[in-house]
């Protein structure tokens, strides 16, 4: 029997991984049970997955993750109510189906924007209303900001549609269906960069200045043996934590492969690179216990090897970025979180 990291942590923050609803069941789900008190759903709470289509909304999976948490006394995410990706076509297209993304005519414009926020409001309304007693933290725009597009925002169709309003919508409107007691964060990747960070920090200063409830920052946190540096991470939560927000990892995970690097080492993963592994997350760890009072969670994203989304992106390899391999075992990098000395 080995330790179980949500005991391990529970004086620092709670632990938690991202999940598919076949993990409410079998292996996987006895896993999740005995090693983690958070959840978050791995892709059944994107837009597509919940408003397929106009006014068409489909619960079953996301209530099947709901049930699950709290059937086992945990808490559960929200991920995501914005995003440029799993989206629906539908929420850029007018009345007439034609796409509102390129539309030149002013008047045109002002009114594509006009239903844009709409759908966006109800959207967000429909979901937060139904889901605010059971999910108190959640993500409210994903990865808006992007430093090689014009202005350092992501030319995604909202941006290109409404512009930065689309995200004072979806926070106001999250804010005015579920009260003061949830909790809305602004959620990219390589917040650790400085350039991407800085960019964040000016976009979230705006929005706090014009009184737009940001509760906090969602690093996602995918990163490599190779890099970033804990260093980088951390220094970025202490920014944010200036600003009086708070900071979530939202989806910790750690390839073997550098970025740039396409290479495979198939079912042979050099010992040294598991070894190597095992070191930053132990580094990374003891820096997020020190950091425990500006940073409230902590959220694999995955709980097994096998189960990962980076043995598909950004190309298809074996792949092992979590505490568990394909055979449901702990590996040294567990072990280095659990037992640091
Ligand atoms: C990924 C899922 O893990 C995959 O299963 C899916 O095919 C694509 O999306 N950043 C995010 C997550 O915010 O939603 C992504 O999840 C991973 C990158």
């Amino acid at each position: 029997d080995i330790p179980s990291l949500k005991d391990v942590f529970k004086d620092y923050f709670p632990i938690g991984a991202a999940i598919e609803p076949d993990e409410t069941a079998g292996l996987h789900a006895d896993l999740l049970k005995k090693q983690v008190n958070w959840l978050v759903a791995e892709n059944v709470m994107k837009p597509d997955a919940i408003e397929p289509s106009e006014g068409n909304f489909n619960w079953t999976n996301a209530d099947k993750l709901v049930a699950f948490a709290k059937e086992n006394g945990m808490q559960l995410r929200f991920h995501t109510l914005v995003w440029h990706n799993q989206v629906g076509g539908w929420f850029f297209q007018d009345e007439n189906g034609n796409s509102m993304v390129d539309e030149t005519d002013p008047k045109k414009r002002e009114a594509n924007k006009k239903l844009l926020l709409k759908r966006l409001d109800n959207h967000v309304r429909t979901i937060v209303s139904r889901y605010k007693d059971d999910i108190k933290s959640w993500d409210v725009v994903n990865e808006v900001i992007e430093p090689g597009d014009p202005d350092g925002m992501r030319a995604s169709n909202w941006y290109k549609i409404a512009g930065v309003d689309f995200i004072e919508t979806a926070f106001r409107a999250a804010r005015e269906a579920g009260g003061p007691d949830i909790k809305l964060y602004i959620n990219d990747y390589s917040t650790d960069d400085i350039t991407k960070r800085d960019r964040l920090y000016e976009l979230v200063k705006s929005m706090l200045d014009k009184g737009v409830p940001i509760d906090g920052v969602g690093h996602q946190t995918h990163i490599s043996v190779a890099g970033p540096s804990v260093f980088s991470i951390i220094d970025s939560m202490k920014k944010f934590a200036e600003l009086g927000l708070d900071n979530i990892v939202t989806e910790l995970d750690m390839s073997l492969y550098a970025w740039n690097d396409r290479s495979d080492y198939g079912d042979d993963i050099p010992a040294y690179v598991l070894r190597s592994q095992a070191d930053k997350y132990r580094e990374l760890f003891d820096a997020f216990k020190e950091n425990k009072d500006i940073l409230s969670g902590v959220m694999f994203w995955g709980i097994t090897d096998e189960h990962s989304w980076l043995n598909t992106f950004p190309v298809t390899r074996t792949d092992a970025p979590l505490l568990f391999d394909r055979q449901l075992h702990a590996k040294q990098a567990f072990w280095a979180i659990v037992d640091p000395s």
